[in-house]
């Protein structure tokens, strides 16, 4: 089987990572991927925010900020969950989708065209080395915390990437069956 089919049929999303997270060039090695997500009418509907190093601790205040708006009554835990999440990785990716009016291109294919670039990232960390995974949860939705991104009223957050090296082993990939999930007309 070529590399590549076994790369695309093995994609193991990692919940536990650790540094090193990707380089500077290799992040652009991941957008490159992601810049090539089938794209109706060429929209270029997405982009990215990288957030590393001590930036990652200044997000998980703007979490733990915002979680209290939306929950006063959170405990101690749940805030510390919330500010502690983006030290799970090295780097913090988060994929946007730039919504634009267009005759022939609806909000929802542009929102799929995203969430494509969000998978080519998750591929091409792997084929360079490294794990990661898509989360989203409440924070993703949560329009303060896309105001302390410094996003547009059309942008929504698609996913948080999440990525870095697998910190443990890869658990076992689901034996799916193709023709449970295939039918012919
Ligand atoms: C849109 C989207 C949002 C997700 N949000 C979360 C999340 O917030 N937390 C989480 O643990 N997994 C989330 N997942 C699932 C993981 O990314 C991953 O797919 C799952 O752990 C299964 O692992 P696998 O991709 O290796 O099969 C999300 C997946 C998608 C597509």
């Amino acid at each position: 089987m070529p590399d590549i089919l076994q790369h695309l049929q093995t994609r193991n999303s990692a919940p536990r990572l650790t540094a090193p997270g990707p380089s500077g060039e290799q992040l652009d090695e991941l957008l490159q991927a992601a810049l090539r997500a089938p794209d109706h009418a060429w929209l270029r509907p997405w982009r990215f925010i990288a957030i590393e190093g001590e930036r990652r601790e200044d997000f998980g205040e703007v979490l733990e900020r915002c979680l209290l708006r939306r929950d006063p009554a959170a405990d101690a835990s749940v805030r510390e969950r919330a500010r502690a999440a983006p030290l799970r990785a090295p780097l913090l990716l988060a994929v946007v989708a730039c919504l634009q009016e267009h005759p022939k291109v609806p909000f929802y294919e542009q929102r799929l065209s995203a969430g494509c670039a969000a998978h080519a990232i998750l591929l091409a960390a792997e084929a360079l080395g490294y794990a990661g995974i898509w989360r989203t949860g409440d924070a993703a939705f949560d329009p303060l915390v896309g105001a302390a991104l410094g996003l547009e009223r059309d942008e929504e957050v698609v996913a948080f990437l999440y990525l870095g090296t697998r910190d443990g082993n890869p658990k076992n990939v689901p034996a799916l069956q193709p023709a449970d999930f295939l039918s012919r007309w």
